[in-house]
């Protein structure tokens, strides 16, 4: 059986096609191989033609027909034609694509293969601040980066998730003062669900009390040297925000445990080692008092170079100079192949710089990328806020989402109690996550109840919906098929289903490759799409055969299975009933 990209194998023959009649090479990529759109006669379109015509200068359509001459077709291809200005239309044989479903049926990776060799992706994200509750943008990066963990660990590659909670720096000072005025008990009983006003509290004390603000920057300084009353309070601080965090994944469904914790203060003792290595690489240099390094390419507005300070003249160290000895740390003791960085927008700067540096401190010889993000928007189009107008909680917020689709699923009379609050659950963590996912991440995107709770367009309710439907058809046919089933493509839907579901190991090349999960989330709403034609137009239960009528159960439960395994890589539950 065929594992793997589709489309990758066609631009590989396309390629050494091209090799054969002009003896130029040129890879699979550039052999733009895409699915043809509808009303072509062909599955895929080969576009390697037109470029190459002005290369060689040679007419396109002469390319295309040279290209057409040497295609090595196997038992795969009909033979290919050359359409319009040199397109080459290419059309799987029917009994390739029914053997090929019927492997892909009993396959249990569905044609994706294991990535060899693995590589080691360290991947930051979620990274909510201690002390103030997880906002929106910790909402998108935790779903972002749980979905882009799924796959790469899919696919086979070794993930190891860092949490790198703000759990360190000046605040804290702040905050540490705060409680013991309070006293911590009181605190103790406001923590968890006050742990925002807490904040703010300590926050408008510090701005308007100068003493408070000179006990707070002492009570920073005692934190940074490591005196045992200070620490100590600290840690509970620490432990109660964590507990918070726990919560919200445990709702969520994302495995983050505390083990994947490295929060900013882990560094704390690394960074005057890493501030040396930069001063003795002469990188860092003093600048109005403070450490800073000046990486080059990095200019204001002004022109003026742009530092990244290592240490400020007050002594203390900061979020850049954590993040240097994050990446150190990744990159040399973690021996990560990928550093990944599921971060908002708004700190590309700030994280370009960061990896600028450690290129250049030599610490850095592999891939580091910014796995960057827009905006959750309110109605209105502004950054999104609560009534009260503070930032959005995240608990909240997905309490929420669980209750509006309690009310969606309250309606569905067939379920049990239980099986009600389950798929609640599911839907309204789903739908969360789907509005967060089946957009360009790059983008900002508005949070909209109705549009995400819909139960026809691209989200996930539609996509859990159009799998318990499939379900229940299994369920009627007494049960799936027996193993090994022949699966036959008579109906010019059920092919076109059986395609689709041909190309799951495509989608999630590409998914992996730009790390954007809305490229797997557009290929399941197409799958979808295809199983309700498929639906429409094909009985199944009632097919004329009983050899089409198995057939069809076969492709009822690879369809199924692609669904199921597709959401499970974005984070999203599929219960068998809805
Ligand atoms: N705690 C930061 C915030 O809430 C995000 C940290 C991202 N990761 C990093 N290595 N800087 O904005």
């Amino acid at each position: 059986m065929l594992r793997g990209d589709l489309e990758r194998e066609l631009g590989r023959r396309v390629a050494s096609a091209v090799g054969s009649a002009f003896g130029v090479a040129i890879s699979p990529e550039e052999a733009v191989i895409r699915p043809a759109a509808p009303g072509h006669q062909a599955d895929y379109q080969s576009n390697a033609a037109m470029p190459l015509a002005r290369r060689l200068e040679v007419p396109s359509p002469e390319v295309a027909a040279r290209i057409v001459e040497q295609l090595e077709m196997g038992d795969m291809l009909e033979p290919p034609r050359v359409e319009g200005p040199g397109f080459v239309n290419l059309v799987l044989r029917p009994d390739w694509l029914e053997r090929h479903t019927t492997e892909l049926a009993s396959d249990d990776r569905l044609g994706v293969p294991l990535a060899a060799p693995p590589r080691r992706a360290v991947i930051d994200y979620s990274s909510p601040n201690v002390v103030k509750e997880m906002h929106a943008g910790h909402l998108r990066s935790t779903v972002i980066g749980d979905s882009i963990s799924r796959l790469l660990r899919f696919r086979g590659h070794q993930v190891i998730p860092q949490n790198h909670l703000g759990d360190w720096g000046t605040p804290f000072g702040m905050l540490l003062e705060h409680m013991l005025d309070e006293g911590w008990d009181r605190a103790g009983q406001h923590a968890i669900a006050d742990l925002n006003r807490f904040y703010q509290e300590a926050r408008i004390k510090f701005d308007s009390d100068p003493a408070f603000a000179e006990r707070a920057r002492r009570r920073v300084a005692a934190l940074q040297s490591g005196e045992p009353e200070t620490v100590t309070l600290w840690r509970e601080l620490v432990a109660e925000s964590i507990r918070h965090f726990e919560r919200v994944y445990e709702l969520m469904g994302v495995p983050l445990t505390p083990a994947d914790n490295r929060g900013e203060s882990f560094y704390n003792p690394m960074l005057a080692d890493v501030a040396d290595e930069l001063v003795a690489r002469g990188l860092a240099v003093p600048s109005q008092g403070a450490l800073c390094v000046f990486p080059p390419g990095f200019t204001g507005r002004g022109g003026e170079p742009l530092p990244l300070i290592v240490r400020y003249s007050s002594g203390g160290y900061g979020y850049a100079m954590t993040d240097l000895a994050a990446i150190r740390y990744r990159a040399r003791d973690l021996r990560a192949d990928d550093l990944l960085y599921v971060v908002g927008a708004d700190q590309r700067l700030h994280l370009q710089m960061i990896f600028a540096v450690a290129r250049i401190a030599g610490w850095l010889t592999t891939r580091a990328e910014h796995v960057s993000f827009g905006l959750i928007l309110g109605a209105d189009h502004k950054r999104i806020r609560s009534r009260s107008g503070d930032s959005i909680k995240l608990l909240e917020l997905l309490e929420e989402a669980v209750d509006r689709a309690a009310a969606v699923v309250a309606e569905r009379s067939e379920l049990t109690e239980v099986e009600r609050g389950r798929v609640a659950r599911a839907v309204g963590i789903g739908a969360v996550k789907y509005a967060d996912l089946s957009g360009d991440r790059d983008k900002d995107y508005v949070f909209d109840w109705d549009r995400m709770l819909a139960m026809d367009g691209n989200t996930a309710v539609y996509l859990q919906y159009a799998n318990a439907r499939v379900q229940s058809v299994i369920r009627k046919a007494g049960g799936p098929p027996a193993p090994g089933t022949a699966v036959m493509l008579p109906e010019p839907a059920e092919r076109a289903l059986s395609l689709k579901l041909a190309q799951f190991p495509t989608a999630i090349e590409a998914t992996i490759e730009h790390l954007q999960p809305h490229r797997l989330c557009t290929y399941l709403y197409e799958t979808a799409v295809a199983f309700s034609t498929f639906y429409e137009r094909c009985p199944i239960l009632a097919a004329d055969t009983d050899a089409l009528r198995a057939s069809r159960l076969v492709l009822c439960e690879l369809t199924s299975r692609v669904m199921v395994r597709g959401l499970d890589l974005l984070g999203i539950e599929a219960p068998e009933r809805l």
